[in-house]
């Protein structure tokens, strides 16, 4: 039996579907994830730089470690996980993907319809003026790096304890509240509001599946939990939708 029948799916073009990432879907493309093995602490480098970073979040020591993690991601591409949503993206009318992730990996790899629930680490944001500002170019000419208002940027990233866009939040939760299938891949799914999403969906009736290779506060509620590697295991599990939906 394939995995739309074991969802009990009937896969079409208007079947709505929601992604929600995490770090993990990133790992395999060389970006460390933040809780686990492989995570970004256990870069002496990282942990260094991070720990002087911190609020107005716009000094140079901020942009100290941002540009750190700017450089290395810059070496780094998207992998098969990340096509693969790309793909279910121009097949499904009704497709959206929430990430927590700010590598801008899945805007490389050709995903649009994105929210970037945490921002992304490529845009500077003015505390003063509010102009969001695109930084593509890594290394940047000065630290920090002034907005045209003349103050400096801090990266358009949400840390901790600060608020999500409330736009974009509104967005995600609709769609969650909408989804029939809903894919949560690479996310220890401990941080709030996005471990919510899913929830959400299953609530509404969606079916969930799960891809990681550790379980998580999440696995208990899904329709299917699949312990695997999100560059091996997505594009498997979009190739079975496809040709269940092309019958
Ligand atoms: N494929 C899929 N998942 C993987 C893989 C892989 N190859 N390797 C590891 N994982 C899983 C881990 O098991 C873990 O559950 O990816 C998850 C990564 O979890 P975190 O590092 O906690 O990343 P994430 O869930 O995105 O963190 C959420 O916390 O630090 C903040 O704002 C930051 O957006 C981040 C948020």
């Amino acid at each position: 039996m394939g995995i739309a029948e074991e969802l009990g799916l009937r896969v079409s073009p208007g079947l709505r579907v929601v992604a929600l990432t995490g770090a993990g879907i990133s790992l395999e493309s060389g970006v460390p994830i933040f809780r686990g093995k492989g995570s970004m602490w256990e870069i002496p480098e990282a942990r260094r730089l991070a720990e002087r970073a911190g609020p107005p979040w716009n000094t140079r020591e901020t942009w100290e470690y941002y540009e750190w993690r700017r450089g290395l991601v810059s070496r780094c591409k998207p992998n098969r996980a990340h096509y693969a949503l790309a793909e279910m993206e121009r097949y499904f009318e009704d497709f959206l993907l929430i990430t927590q992730n700010v590598d801008g990996l899945h805007a490389k790899a050709g995903s649009r319809r994105l929210l970037e629930l945490h921002g992304s680490m490529w845009r500077g944001r003015c505390i003063e003026c509010g102009r969001v500002i695109d930084l593509p170019e890594t290394p940047l000419k000065a630290l920090p790096p002034l907005c045209p208002c003349g103050r400096p940027l801090r990266p358009d990233v949400v840390q901790f304890g600060e608020p999500i866009d409330p736009v974009v939040l509104d967005a995600a939760f609709k769609a969650s509240k909408k989804a029939e299938l809903f894919l949560v891949i690479g996310t220890s799914a401990v941080v709030h509001p996005a471990a919510q999403m899913p929830l959400i969906a299953i609530e509404g009736g969606a079916r969930a599946v799960e891809i990681n290779p550790n379980a998580t506060p999440l696995t208990p509620f899904m329709s299917l939990s699949i312990r695997g590697r999100a560059a091996e295991v997505l594009p498997r599990l979009w190739e079975e939708l496809l040709s269940s939906a092309l019958g």
